[in-house]
C-alpha cells in the first residue's frame, strides 16, 4: 500500500481554521490528525470538543485523533461520537488496554495504541493481533515542532520485523518532527502513515510539502 499523510492541525492556524481545513481537503493529505491533551499525561493542553466539533463539521477525510490522556478509556465513547475514525491512545497511560482496545472497535472505529519515545516495541507483544494501528512517537508527546529523535529509525525497524513475523496486518504511524529528510528512511524502515504538523504548516507552500512528503521528495535535493 503507498504511505499516507496525516496532517497534524495542532500546528494550524486556530484563528484561520477552517481556511487551513480546507486546504488539507484539497490537498493529497489523507488524514487529518487530531491532538487531545489533558494536561496530565503530557505537560500540556490542546483542544475540546467544541473545536473537535468544528473540525469534523468542515473535513472531508477521515479524523485520525491521538489521545494524549490519562485513562482514555474514559473518553471512549465520547470521542467516537465526535466522529473519529481512527482512535489512539497512550499503552503508558492506561492498565486496561485490551479493554480500551475491544471497546473502540466494537463501536466501529479503527483502534490504535501509541508508545513513547522510551517504550519498547516488546510491550506490545500482546496486543499486536487486536490492533489496527500502532502510532511510534517520534518525539516526547506534548508539543509540535520538536526535533525528530533518530533512534526512532531502529524501533521501526524492530516492529516491522514483528509485524512480518505475526499474522496481523496492524499499520504503522510516525508522530514527530517528521520532515522531507526523514520521510524516505521511515517509510523504508517501514512507516505506513506520517504525521507532519510544523513541517507542512510552517512551509511557504503547504500543499506542495504535503506531495513532497506523499512522494518522499526531499526538498532539498
Ligand atoms: C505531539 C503531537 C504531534 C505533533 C507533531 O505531541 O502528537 O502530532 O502535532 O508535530 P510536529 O510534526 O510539528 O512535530
Ligand atoms: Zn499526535
Amino acid at each position: 500500500m503507498p504511505h499516507l499523510v496525516a496532517a497534524s492541525l495542532l500546528a494550524a492556524d486556530f484563528g484561520n481554521l477552517q481556511r487551513d481545513i480546507s486546504m488539507i481537503n484539497n490537498s493529497k493529505a489523507d488524514w487529518f490528525h487530531v491532538d487531545i491533551m489533558d494536561g496530565h499525561f503530557v505537560p500540556n493542553f490542546s483542544i475540546g470538543t467544541p473545536v473537535i466539533e468544528a473540525i469534523r463539521k468542515h473535513a472531508t477525510k477521515p479524523l485520525d485523533v491521538h489521545l494524549m490522556i490519562e485513562k482514555p478509556e474514559r473518553y471512549i465513547h465520547h470521542f467516537v461520537n465526535l466522529g473519529a475514525d481512527v482512535l489512539t491512545f497512550h499503552m503508558e497511560a492506561t492498565v486496561h488496554v485490551n479493554r480500551a482496545v475491544n471497546l473502540i472497535r466494537e463501536l466501529g472505529v479503527k483502534a490504535g495504541v501509541s508508545l513513547n519515545p522510551h517504550s519498547p516495541v516488546s510491550l506490545l507483544d500482546s496486543i499486536l493481533g487486536d490492533i489496527d494501528l500502532v502510532l511510534i512517537m517520534s518525539v516526547n508527546p506534548g508539543f509540535g515542532g520538536q526535533k525528530f529523535i533518530p533512534s526512532t529509525i531502529e524501533k521501526i525497524k524492530k516492529l516491522n520485523q514483528m509485524r512480518k513475523n505475526s499474522s496481523s496486518g496492524f499499520l504503522i504511524e510516525v508522530d514527530g518532527g517528521v520532515d522531507e529528510q526523514n520521510a524516505l528512511p521511515l517509510i523504508e524502515a517501514g512507516v505506513d502513515i506520517l504525521v507532519a504538523g510544523n513541517t507542512i504548516f510552517s512551509s511557504p507552500d503547504p500543499e506542495k510539502t504535503i506531495l513532497n512528503l506523499k512522494n518522499c521528495l526531499n526538498r532539498a535535493e
